[in-house]
């Protein structure tokens, strides 16, 4: 019989794709091959986001598709992971016949066994294991197991299995002891879970070892790493210069930080860390204190800037990326203008920009969704234009430099490749030598638009490179 096939979509942030890595690195070591296409696979497994209602809509349209194919294949095992399938485990099981597992994010420990026992058996699954709530259980469950959230003995990730060569993700904690008033992510990832320092080495030399030499540390408040390892003295500052000796590793980037976490500690070792990539994306939300106040963000605009005051001064070259929420309940027009003044104060070089979206179970659910749908639009727009002019800028100071890029692959264009600086600026530039993918390069800066640069590849000593290169440095 030939090996059974999976197919696996991501719906949500990087820390839902490496969970996505993870379940397919358990796959296929239990044997099953990844299938060409959707259309092909015996197993489809929808890795899900419930951040906001438009995340969640994509998933029940296409819940809706699998559905009617599964008319015509009864014997299509349908799966759905992460943070939906912990928000809305019950309304699965209930509702919707044709899913065949539900497994939330805290049990893909198991989650080869749970497929197998979908594919055996008729009837649907619910992988059973509630997200960490307190230190108490966390202990229970294994500080060591945490990478997959699972009971029980330790699993080692296999590092082969990464969509990129030369780039890695790796999950320092999960979950979100935050209280903000809009978010899910708490309920859904459970208390904050970090990893010991020394797995974290393990693992990333592992990924070293194996061609990897720009890797990015995830966490939801990842700058607030460590402080539930009580007496192991672990933050992300000591993580970091631990990392930073790996001698193959050549950029070591983090996401997502908070601006209460941002300390001395952290910002001496942004300037002294030569390997640390040289952007923080710090979310501030909001420009408007009576907004933050009321989404129990726990800092002013005030003390944001005096942090990154702190920042600048020792490292003026880290730049700051951010994410805002418009239309959150109550906001006013004034509290609007409050967050346009604030990102052009702040000169951020990039922002998300969302509109808020209710979600049910949250303090800011009971609250009247009160700014009507045309004005949070209004505002999104407005925001997203006022960032795209700040872009543009910082990108035109860039014109004439020569910049280093890893090259990540393809860009949409074709003959072109694209790559990012380690200011996490996207550049495109013609190449055609499919060796240079996952290799850094210079690249003279031509053109500036909003959203990434042009440039043309300048000629450089691929020794230069090979003294990188891990297999020769080991050899
Ligand atoms: N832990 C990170 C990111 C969490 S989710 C942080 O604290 O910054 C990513 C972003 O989604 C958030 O920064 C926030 O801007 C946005 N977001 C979260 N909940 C939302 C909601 N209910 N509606 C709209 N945007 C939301
Ligand atoms: Fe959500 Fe706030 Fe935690 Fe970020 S810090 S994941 S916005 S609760
Ligand atoms: Fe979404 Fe869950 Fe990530 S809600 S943003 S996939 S933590």
């Amino acid at each position: 019989m030939s090996a059974p096939k999976y197919h696996l979509t991501s719906y949500g942030c990087q820390m839902n794709k490496l969970d996505s890595e993870l379940v397919e690195s358990k796959l296929r070591q239990r044997g099953y091959v990844a299938a060409a296409a959707e259309a092909d696979a015996d197993v489809v497994l929808i890795n899900t986001c419930s951040v906001r209602q438009h995340a969640e809509d994509r998933v029940w349209s296409k819940l809706g598709k699998l559905r009617v194919r599964k008319r015509t294949e009864p014997q299509l095992v349908v799966g759905v992971l992460g943070c939906m399938a912990q928000e809305h485990k019950r309304y699965l099981l209930s509702r919707m016949p044709h899913v065949d597992l539900v497994v939330g994010p805290s049990a893909f420990g198991d989650i080869d066994d749970t497929v197998e026992q979908a594919r055996s058996k008729n009837g649907q699954i619910a992988a059973e294991r509630e997200p960490a709530r307190t230190k108490h259980e966390v202990a229970g469950a294994g500080v060591l197991s945490v990478d997959l959230g699972v009971s029980g003995d330790r699993i080692v990730r296999d590092v082969r299995v990464r969509p990129h060569r030369s780039q890695a993700f790796v999950s320092v904690m999960r979950g979100c002891n935050m209280p903000c008033t809009y978010c899910i992510v708490p309920t859904t990832r459970g208390d904050e879970v970090s990893r010991p320092i020394a797995d974290l080495v393990e693992e990333t030399q592992r990924l070293c070892d194996d061609g990897v030499t720009e890797i990015t540390l995830l966490g939801q408040t990842v700058n607030a790493y460590g402080r539930d390892l009580t007496g192991q003295d672990a933050t992300l500052a000591k993580l970091l210069r631990a990392l930073h000796a790996i001698p193959s590793l050549r950029r070591l980037a983090f996401i997502t930080s908070h601006p209460n976490f941002l300390n001395q500690e952290l910002i001496d070792a942004l300037a002294e860390l030569p390997k640390v990539a040289r952007y923080l994306h710090l979310p501030a939300q909001s420009g408007s204190n009576a907004v933050l106040k009321a989404m129990r963000r726990g800092y002013t605009t005030e003390r944001y800037l005096l942090r990154i005051d702190q920042l600048r001064a020792k490292a003026p070259d880290i730049e700051l990326h951010s994410d805002f929420i418009v239309g959150y309940p109550g906001e006013t027009a004034a509290d609007f203008e409050a967050t346009v003044a604030f990102v052009k104060q702040v000169g951020f070089a990039q922002s998300y920009v969302f509109k808020y979206s209710p979600r049910p179970g949250t303090l800011a659910a009971e609250l009247p969704d009160d700014v009507p749908e045309p004005e949070k639009e209004r505002r999104n727009a407005v925001l997203l234009a006022v960032q795209e002019e700040l872009t543009l800028a910082k990108n035109q100071a860039l014109v004439g430099q020569t910049v280093e890029v890893l090259v990540e692959g393809d860009s949409k264009v074709a003959g072109r490749f694209s790559g990012r600086t380690a200011h996490h600026r996207l550049v495109h530039f013609a190449a055609s030598d499919r060796e240079l993918i996952g290799q850094y390069v210079p690249v003279r800066v031509t053109e500036a638009l909003a959203h990434s640069c042009l440039g043309e590849l300048l000629a450089h000593d691929a020794a230069q490179e090979g003294r990188n290169d891990p297999a020769e440095a080991s050899a």
